[in-house]
């Protein structure tokens, strides 16, 4: 008998199981295959083998599209409720162990990619044991996992409204307006948003909280964009600005080489747009220890290692004045 066998005959092994739960979180067997390095056909008989152990299908596919049944959903929550245990254990040990040892998530919208590290690295020096999981999306993706309650913390700077959270407000996250240093309008001093009727704009998707709230702001102040163009990746926007191909508004984070990669900052009335970063955490979800530590280490700490006037010296210079 395998050592890993739940309960026999009904819901297969530890191993289907987290194979499963990979499945249901990416909608997609080859997605599911690729996180977990391994192939199509590996994972496909792992399911299968699943959803017979429970006796009822698992997941169907409709018009391309993966779904779960309800006995798939049922599993999905209870292999959850599994991991959540897993998750108290592994903190009781780290607790035990002297937070020598334990393992936390969080999840985190594009813009926070580029100062997340700065907080990382000086907490996993500190507490070289603990492993980190850091993943990255668009602010809907985000919010999808916060929904879901996949990770034990969040960093949002437009956290949800309606999600039961807790949020810590971390630091601003100045919306800029960028262009090429070769842009006709890239040595003004000072700039209407009506001047800039007849360029295109690189817009992040929709979904994007970058994107929400350039349309929250032109919403407002009853402006317009003119032409647009959707690219769904900051670095990729800022080559087709490198390449001439538009203008666009992006987090000041995202461009601290800006000056290097040949972008210049346009002084736009009304820019820069001031979103704020916060960590979140869902206010049902007991903080392990691991996660908890990190929080306290991001008040304590925060302030001396991101790089806040950084940021504000490079806005600053792009207006040409104190801010
Ligand atoms: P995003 O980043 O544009 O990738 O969703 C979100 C944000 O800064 O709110």
């Amino acid at each position: 008998m395998s050592s890993n066998r739940l309960a026999p005959g009904r819901l297969g092994t530890l191993r289907q199981l987290e194979i499963f739960m990979k499945v249901a979180e990416t909608r997609s067997i080859s997605r599911a295959a690729e996180a977990l390095f391994l192939s199509h056909s590996a994972v496909s008989i792992q399911v299968q083998k699943l959803a017979t152990a429970v006796g009822l299908p698992l997941h169907e596919v409709v018009g391309k599209q993966l779904h779960l049944t309800a006995a798939g959903e049922a599993v999905l929550q209870t292999g959850r409720e599994m991991l959540a245990a897993a998750e108290r254990l592994d903190d009781r040990l780290g607790a035990l162990k002297g937070l020598t040892a334990g393992h936390f998530r969080i999840s985190v919208v594009t813009t926070a990619k580029y100062f997340l590290p700065r907080l990382l690295g000086p907490f996993c020096r500190q507490y070289p044991g603990i492993d980190v999981e850091f993943l990255v999306g668009n602010r809907q993706q985000i919010c999808d996992r916060l929904d879901r309650n996949l990770d034990d913390l969040y960093i949002f700077s437009d956290p949800p409204e309606e999600a039961d959270i807790t949020a810590h407000r971390l630091l601003p996250n100045p919306l800029v307006v960028i262009a090429s240093r070769h842009h006709p309008l890239s040595g003004s001093r000072r700039l209407r948003w009506s001047q800039l009727a007849g360029e295109k704009f690189l817009m992040r998707e929709p979904g994007s909280g970058t994107r929400n709230a350039v349309e929250r702001h032109l919403r407002e102040h009853g402006l317009r964009l003119g032409r647009t163009m959707v690219i769904e990746s900051n670095e990729a926007i800022k080559f087709a600005v490198m390449e001439n191909m538009g203008i666009a508004i992006l987090s000041a984070y995202a461009l601290v080489n800006a000056a290097r990669e040949g972008l210049v900052q346009l002084p736009v009335e009304g820019f820069p747009l001031m979103t704020h970063w916060s960590v979140v955490q869902p206010r049902s979800k007991r903080l392990s220890l691991v996660a908890g530590k990190f929080l306290e280490f991001v008040h304590e700490r925060g302030s001396e290692v991101l790089p806040m006037q950084e940021i504000e010296q490079h806005v600053r210079r792009a207006y040409g004045r104190q801010r």
